[in-house]
């Protein structure tokens, strides 16, 4: 462990919270309070306790952070060339790294998720703003052949104002991934973190402007959704919105976006299959399975949550789940977790009340199915890591999504039913599949209605592939060069020469 990893765990875990954290909306490069004065307090989810309070924004906020990025549309940020707006995003990308270690606590300590796992989440954040710093001078227009009198070329231009509404999950990838190729194409934000999870946003906006960001090139409103997240989407001087989050909030957000046609990214949640097929490696398989869908505490849009496996294989799979999950030790997740908590006591509610449902419908549990009492777990929120046998094709555990460590079991006779199986849910997000027969492989990745396919490795790929849904996961994407176009729109323009 790094010297200065240790001194923030050791700080963290001896006062229980952290100095100097970043407690105002971030507008015009300057941290002020809210115009009503009010503030609303952060939770650690590994105790269970709040540990830092923060600014709770309302439309009033929004509005000076909306003409703090509106004025910086026209300012000298808009007379920056490609290139340069590059070296800035290179610029965090290596101030992030050097500060690794604080974004990694702060977010283990508000979101609850693993140390480990949020120093990859960080590390995913640096290779991501190196990535678009590399693209952001690549992002040609065409040249269109019209015949000899005339001249078409396009042009990516930027939006204009890219609103961003995170979720609690993955607060600074998330975030990040929308904030980095926004930047890229030449856009001013407003980013509204999720009300659990404020503070490595604030940190990411502050250390934007130390790289070189000019004044309110990028702006935080924290506070509610209702408060805060409702006046972004609805604010006539935004261009473009990027929600991440719950399907019942992404149509809110669609049917609010429509009153001023302002363009739209959705990404909601998954039902996400993970097909094993009989003749697949199957230590390999059980690993991929284990990570997809108790990552996180399966707090992951793209979980993999329904197991889809052939007979032949399916009992001896499922053993070996069981002692994996039973294995996964619930704990803090600063302090060498095998599972970390649930991020609010509402989510392990929700959790609670899916599982509950199938228990008193019949479903076999074949492990976990409870709330850990929180005194076994130093007053935390955590939920076993659980594994439920689904009863059919409209169970509700096969079409509702748990947001949880709750995996479905679906038994399958063979390749057909299984590609029907993963069919079947009114999401499409992503889907793998594991089996030694690559052409069965490819077979079910063009079949399969996802926005992204994984074959013998769940999550892989990174910042590079598009990632996004399609049905009810949403439109639109992110991540590679789609995602920088989703924040540009095309100009055609055509001259007789
Ligand atoms: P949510 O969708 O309500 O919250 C996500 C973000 O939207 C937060 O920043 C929130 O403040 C904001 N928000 C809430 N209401 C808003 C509104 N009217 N206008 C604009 N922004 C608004 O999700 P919630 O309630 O926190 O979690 C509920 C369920 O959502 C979970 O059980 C899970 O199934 C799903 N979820 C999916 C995520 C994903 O990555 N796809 C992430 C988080 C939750
Ligand atoms: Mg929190």
């Amino acid at each position: 462990m790094s010297v200065e990893k240790a001194r923030l765990v050791e700080e963290a875990q001896r006062t229980g919270t952290l100095a100097n954290l970043p407690r105002g909306h971030f507008i015009s490069s300057h941290f002020v309070p809210s115009v009503s004065g009010r503030e609303m307090e952060s939770f650690d989810p590994g105790r269970g306790a709040a540990f830092a309070s923060f600014a709770a924004g309302d439309g009033e906020d929004v509005d000076r952070a909306v003409a703090a990025a509106r004025a910086a549309l026209a300012g000298p940020w808009s007379r920056l060339s490609p290139a340069a707006r590059g070296e800035i995003l290179m610029r965090a990308s290596r101030l992030i790294a050097e500060r690794a270690a604080r974004f990694a606590v702060v977010e283990t300590l508000d979101s609850g998720k693993r140390l480990a796992e949020a120093e990859g989440d960080v590390a995913g954040v640096v290779r991501a703003f190196a990535y678009y710093a590399g693209a952001a001078d690549k992002l040609h227009g065409d040249n269109v052949p019209l015949g000899s009198d005339h001249v078409g070329v396009t042009f990516e231009e930027p939006v204009g104002v890219a609103a961003q509404i995170v979720p609690w999950n993955y607060p600074l990838s998330t975030a990040a991934r929308g904030i980095a190729p926004a930047l890229a194409a030449g856009c001013t934000l407003v980013v509204k973190p999720a009300e659990q999870t404020p503070f490595t946003t604030l940190m990411l906006a502050e250390l934007l402007h130390e790289a070189g960001l000019p004044e309110g090139v990028l702006n935080v409103v924290v506070g509610t959704g209702g408060d805060a997240g409702a006046a972004l989407v609805a604010h006539p001087g935004i261009d473009h919105v990027t929600f991440t989050g719950s399907v019942a909030t992404g149509q809110r957000v669609m049917r609010s976006a429509a009153e001023h046609v302002t363009r739209l990214v959705l990404e909601l949640g998954g039902k996400s299959p993970v097909v094993l097929l009989a003749d697949c490696d199957l230590d390999a398989a059980t690993e991929g399975v284990i990570e997809a869908i108790f990552e996180n505490a399966g707090q992951i849009c793209s979980a993999g949550s329904r197991l889809i496996v052939e007979e032949a294989i399916a009992e001896q799979l499922l053993d070996r789940l069981v002692a994996r999950a039973q294995a996964l030790r619930p704990s803090h997740g600063l302090s060498d977790a095998g599972i970390g908590p649930i991020n609010s006591p509402a989510q392990l509610a929700r959790v609670a009340a899916h599982v509950e449902r199938a228990r008193a419908a019949g479903n076999r549990i074949l492990t976990g199915g409870a709330i850990v009492p929180p005194e076994a777990c130093g007053g935390g929120w955590f939920y076993q890591p659980t594994i439920v046998q689904a009863q059919g094709p409209d169970d509700p555990l096969v079409q509702e999504e748990i947001f949880g460590p709750v995996l479905t079991v679906q038994i399958v006779s063979d390749f057909e039913e299984a590609v029907a199986a993963a069919n079947a849910t009114r999401y499409a997000l992503v889907a793998g599949i594991y089996t030694r027969d690559h052409a069965r492989a490819w077979r079910f990745a063009r079949t399969v209605d996802a926005g992204q396919v994984y074959i013998n490795e769940f999550f892989a790929g990174g910042v590079a592939m598009p990632f996004g849904g399609n049905r009810k996961s949403g439109f639109g994407r992110a991540k590679g060069m789609a995602g920088l176009r989703s924040y540009c729109k095309l100009k055609s323009v055509v001259a007789r020469i």
